[in-house]
């Protein structure tokens, strides 16, 4: 089943959102960048210490915005790939979602949603 997140227009280019899905105390977090008219799809948590990547909502980018930020110790992610290329913690990735543009509609998999989420709260509820 596919989920429409937003319209391609609804995104600058380049430029980048923020969605929750799921409900409850640990919903999943993740954003879509859009550069050069590409789309990418990535759960908002840092690989270098787990937190959110941005302190200002639907703000992932740098200042010329040719990378993803992280905002808790300035790790700075390929856009296209997710690839750390400078901070705290070189070659990790972000965890990436699969994104379809459909009708001027940015999609996303339902299925790889519920599946990220059930990961997401297995991890957190095991801590
Ligand atoms: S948590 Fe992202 S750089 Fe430390």
């Amino acid at each position: 089943m596919s989920i429409v997140l937003c319209r391609t227009d609804e995104i600058t280019d380049p430029g980048s959102r923020q969605f929750t899905w799921g409900t409850g105390l640990w919903p999943l977090e993740i954003f879509v960048v859009k550069k050069d008219g590409d789309v990418f799809g990535y759960v908002n948590r840092c690989p270098h210490a787990g937190h959110p990547l941005n302190w200002q909502r639907d703000r992932f980018l740098t200042k010329d915005q040719n990378l993803i930020i992280c905002n808790s110790h300035g790790a700075r992610f390929q856009i296209t790939d997710g690839l750390c290329v400078s901070g705290p913690c070189p070659g990790s990735v972000l965890t990436k979602i699969r994104l379809n543009i459909n009708k001027k509609h940015i999609i996303a998999d339902k299925k790889e949603l519920d599946t990220l989420l059930k990961q997401m709260q297995k991890h957190i509820s095991s801590k």
